[in-house]
């Protein structure tokens, strides 16, 4: 059984006393026995202080970015020591605005899981297609290549410190929801070419997320799939209350 990861994307929102509000809020209203894994990836201001605010609940930190070397004249980035520091686990790599805004590569993407993992962070590797590509047919080998190129020489130990997210381009902030069954069937190619790329098993283990116009009214039905294994959420994790809404539909 893989247990459910409900992750939070706020991208460059929420100042510091607006970070706190909303931390405040989610943990106000966490059920008891929450069953999903949940994550909360604040900007990097705001890292530390909502840190000290979750040592007592079942929140795990998580950032957005961070840069493949360890340390020097790299000015205005972060290293993975840095982020393990002010607490945190997991670390967004490969997201698609990093990629198309930022100019961020396959290679880059490959060298900042390799970093991140050799550091001890668990990287939140996200994958997806435009609509441009899904429309011509070439959704499957563009996963198939962002993939595979990410995962470039990454060993089998290494690779069990993963999740995966699935996030369509098109379907990020333009409020177009993949539809459960167009998610299920990337999440399963994905699943299929795990257990090519490591093992049977490894591909039953790992998580694969769906992000892209994730609400509190399409989660669950998308959370019902069997190859969806929770949810990247951006817009609607901005507010307590149907982040909250979201945590509760996987579960
Ligand atoms: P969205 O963002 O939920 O606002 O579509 C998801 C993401 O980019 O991670």
């Amino acid at each position: 059984m893989r247990r459910k990861i409900i992750a939070g994307n706020w991208k460059m929102n929420k100042n510091l006393s607006e970070s706190i509000n909303l931390i405040s809020g989610i943990k106000n209203g966490l059920p008891q026995n929450v069953s999903a894994e949940v994550i909360v990836c604040p900007p990097f201001t705001s890292l530390e202080t909502v840190h000290s605010l979750i040592e007592e609940v079942p929140v795990h930190l998580g950032a957005q970015n961070m840069y493949f070397e360890n340390s020097g004249a790299f000015t205005g980035e972060i290293s993975a020591d840095m982020l393990k520091s002010v607490g945190c686990e997991f670390v967004i790599l490969g997201h698609s605005e990093r990629r198309h805004i930022f100019g961020e590569t396959d290679e880059i993407v490959n060298k900042k899981i390799k970093q991140a993992v050799s550091n001890g962070l668990k990287p939140i590797f996200c994958v997806g297609e435009t609509l441009e590509e899904r429309e011509n047919g070439k959704e499957f080998d563009v996963i198939e290549n962002q993939i595979t190129s990410g995962l470039a020489e990454i060993s089998g130990d290494d690779f069990n410190k993963i999740v995966i997210a699935y996030e369509p381009v098109w379907a990020i902030g333009t409020g177009k929801t993949a539809s459960p069954g167009q998610a299920q069937e990337i999440h399963k190619f994905i699943r299929e070419l795990i257990s090519k790329l490591y093992s049977q098993i490894q591909a039953e283990n790992v998580r694969i997320l769906y992000g892209g116009s994730v609400k509190p009214n399409n989660a669950a039905d998308l959370l019902s799939q069997p190859d969806i294994d929770g949810a990247l959420v951006g817009g609607a994790c901005l507010q307590a209350e149907s982040f909250l809404q979201i945590i509760e539909a996987a579960g």
